[in-house]
């Protein structure tokens, strides 16, 4: 330890870093600022030398006892496996923010957080935050709605539960990376104050929940600049107005220089094979040419060490791989399903009983597993896919093109569910075929899916190969049809009031069908809420044709119509009905809200009674939102309760509102503004279907950014 004084755990992590960081040559810095891709890259026929094998590696410094930093995909579980052992899939990130259960996302993320560290891994790709701006992005499953707050809120409680293993992990992609057309080029044009009240927000609550030791700068452009150079972004605002102090990395293959990156805030280039040259090699040259400040490099190195010291990486420089315990985890991943599942509609099909004779279940893959979403994050399940569909090419991004099901068949779980029931399966290639089978049974269930993977988005929110169709004409055959639809998020349901239930499931991870099981014949209670709007039709977005869609080459810009009013309230501005409201979802019990009272001064809270007034158990999601400022019609979420309540059972309820949520951004101040005046405030069972008002005054106050 003498020699090692940074080894001293009863110092700060800072302190510890800094006493490193002076005991380290050039050499020893640059190495931790220059990442490599973990896995076998183009042109390469091995790993780097001690490399796990997945998406990046960041070699240690055996001298100092500075561990390599392996890097694993992503939010949803651990994902690129070197081992080709399998992980434990999460349900998609959609599901968790579905859930509006903060306590269920720390447990994922520490269950994910856990099998990371028992593999090897330190730094986690994890924390996915990019508001749901565009429905028609490939990668909204990975990420946590369209709502700040609730994203935020959401991001910050899995990444708590991440980092406490010992494992650093990031909250990605900084910023405003909403679709994925064009995402190497496009530039998001929008202006101060509406990405301060929006995404920025959203990674704010995210970072001051969650503290994660890195950001993972987006590969767009923001405003003209590419986020990882982006000087405003990562210096002024994330650096000095939030006093972020790990380090931000690049996407892989989003460093686009050396030291212009490294003196606008990106302190270590990630799998820099991928990039157009290796950048941050450039970096001591700079340094003796007198362009670059060694002290920089100092900060940069400093940057990275202090998470590593502050979860726990340095002080277990060798990785201690463990046995997973899956049944354990896999429970986990069940409940995160269950509680998920959102409700959305019930004409009394639901739930079914057990006793039930017979069942048409119908989908392509119902016999086989449950979709996962394509890309980085999708994880080998423990025992491997029940199917994989490839892409003709292999080329880099194809193996994001694969579509895989998870093996968790949902035939198998309905049949464990109803062990008395006849089963009549049909693929639904045949839309005849199914309609037959739908005639002759009791019920009818359909598994729809719909694909969507990073690298891609959809053309539109429709379901594809003919599943409108077919859902209409089993419809048609029974009035007890049950739409389960398997999707990345939002899409159009042009037979909405044709079948009896529709149970939007996301990708539901490895036990995604026994969970689904579980809410149709009521052994769990449904209590998700939606986290995100279902529009109508893609003429009520804000962009009703995909931004870039029609570009073949090149950069292009996005605008966004909607400024900070994201999702739900974009509609209410416009005054444009959804299909489903954000918020939305039913019990097969009934709530009762009563009682809102609102308490003002320089803060706002507010209390609230909800009584289940059914027959059964159930969790009721009370969501107070903001509908008027100081004279302005608005509409934010500002806080919510989810309350598990027995049949009969009352529950008191209070939220305070985050003070940042009530006014504006106003970038002359610069800071947060709420003017003094009435505030009023709704609750409600979802956005579109507020209950109970109240009116505050509040002395208005002003805060830092
Ligand atoms: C994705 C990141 C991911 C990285 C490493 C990129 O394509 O955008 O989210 O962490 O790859 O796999």
């Amino acid at each position: 330890m003498t020699n090692k004084p940074w080894m001293d755990q009863s110092l700060p992590a800072l302190e510890r870093a800094g006493l490193l960081v002076a005991a380290m040559t050039r050499g020893e810095k640059l190495t931790l600022v220059n990442g490599h891709i973990g896995a076998k890259a183009p042109g390469r026929t091995a790993l780097p030398d001690g490399a796990l094998g997945s998406a990046g590696y960041v070699p240690g410094v055996a001298r100092l006892g500075i561990p390599a930093q392996q890097e694993t995909d992503a939010s949803l579980g651990v994902a690129n496996l070197h081992d080709g052992e399998g992980a434990t899939a999460l349900p998609s990130g959609l599901a968790l923010a579905a859930s509006w259960d903060e306590a269920l996302a720390e447990e994922a993320g520490r269950m994910i957080g856990a099998e990371a560290h028992a593999k090897g891994f330190n730094v986690m790709l994890a924390g996915g935050v990019n508001l749901t701006r565009e429905p028609r992005c490939g990668r909204n499953f990975e990420y946590l709605g369209e709502d700040p707050l609730l994203a935020g809120v959401m991001a910050g409680a899995s990444i708590r539960g991440v980092q406490s293993n010992g494992v650093v992990s990031t909250i990605k992609h900084f910023i405003l990376n909403a679709q994925e057309t064009g995402r190497m080029v496009l530039s998001a044009e929008i202006d101060e104050a509406a990405l301060r009240e929006s995404d920025l927000l959203a990674f704010q609550i995210g970072i001051e929940r969650g503290a994660p030791g890195a950001v993972m700068s987006a590969y767009n452009r923001l405003n003209g600049a590419y986020c990882g150079e982006h000087d405003w972004l990562l210096n002024t605002v994330l650096k000095s107005d939030w006093g972020f102090d790990g380090y931000v990395m690049s996407d892989w293959g989003g460093c686009h220089s050396g030291a212009k990156a490294a003196l606008a805030g990106l302190d270590q280039e990630s799998g820099q094979e991928l990039d157009r040259e290796p950048f941050f090699r450039t970096l001591s040259d700079a340094i003796d040419a007198g362009e670059f400040p060694e002290a920089r490099l100092d900060d940069m190195a400093r940057r990275i060490l202090v998470p590593l010291f502050r979860v726990g990486a340095m002080d277990a420089p060798e990785p201690k791989t463990s046995d997973i315990p899956r049944d354990a985890h896999l429970d986990v991943a069940q409940r995160a399903a269950e509680a998920g599942c959102v409700l959305l509609r019930n004409e009394g099909a639901l739930p079914l009983d057990r006793k039930i004779s017979s069942i048409a279940l119908i989908g392509a893959n119902a016999n086989l597993g449950v979709l996962a979403g394509g890309g980085s994050s999708s994880v080998v399940p423990w025992g491997g896919y029940a199917r994989e569909v490839r892409p003709p090419s292999e080329t880099v991004w194809a193996k994001y093109l694969r579509q895989r099901w998870l093996p968790s068949s949902p035939l198998a779980a309905l049949q464990a569910a109803a062990p008395n029931a006849q089963i009549q399966f049909c693929t639904g290639e045949t839309i005849d075929e199914a309609a037959r089978a739908a005639t002759a049974c009791e019920v009818a269930i359909i598994i729809a899916e719909q694909w969507t993977t990073e690298f891609l988005d959809v053309s539109d929110l429709s379901l594809s190969d003919n599943q409108d169709a077919l859902i209409a004409a089993v419809a048609a055959a029974n009035r007890n049809t049950v739409v389960v639809l398997i999707t990345g998020g939002a899409v159009t349901m042009p037979w909405r009031d044709q079948v009896n239930a529709i149970l939007a499931a996301w990708y539901p991870g490895a036990r995604g069908a026994e969970a689904i099981a579980a809410i149709l014949f009521g052994r769990a209670e449904p209590s998700g809420r939606l986290p995100l709007t279902f529009p109508a039709s893609e003429a009520d977005l804000p962009n009703p044709d995909l931004p870039g869609k029609d570009v073949a080459k090149g950069r292009f810009d996005v605008a966004y119509p909607e400024g900070a009013d994201a999702g739900y309230r974009w509609f209410a501005r416009e005054n444009r009905a959804p299909l489903y409201p954000f918020g939305h979802g039913l019990s097969y019990t009934d709530f009762d809200f009563a009682e809102l009272t609102a308490f003002g001064g320089d803060r706002l809270r507010a209390t609230f009674k909800a009584t289940n007034t059914g027959a059964r158990r159930g969790a009721a999601v009370g969501q107070v939102y903001l509908v008027e400022a100081a004279g302005e019609r608005v509409l934010r979420l500002i806080g919510w309760a989810k309350l598990d309540l027995a049949s009969g059972e009352t529950a008191t309820a209070e939220i305070a509102a985050d003070p940042r949520i009530l006014g504006r951004y106003d970038p002359a101040l610069p800071g947060w503004r709420a003017a003094p005046g009435f505030y009023r405030i709704a609750l409600g069972a979802s956005a579109g279907d507020l209950r109970l008002s109240a009116s505050v005054h509040l002395t208005g106050l002003t805060l830092p950014p």
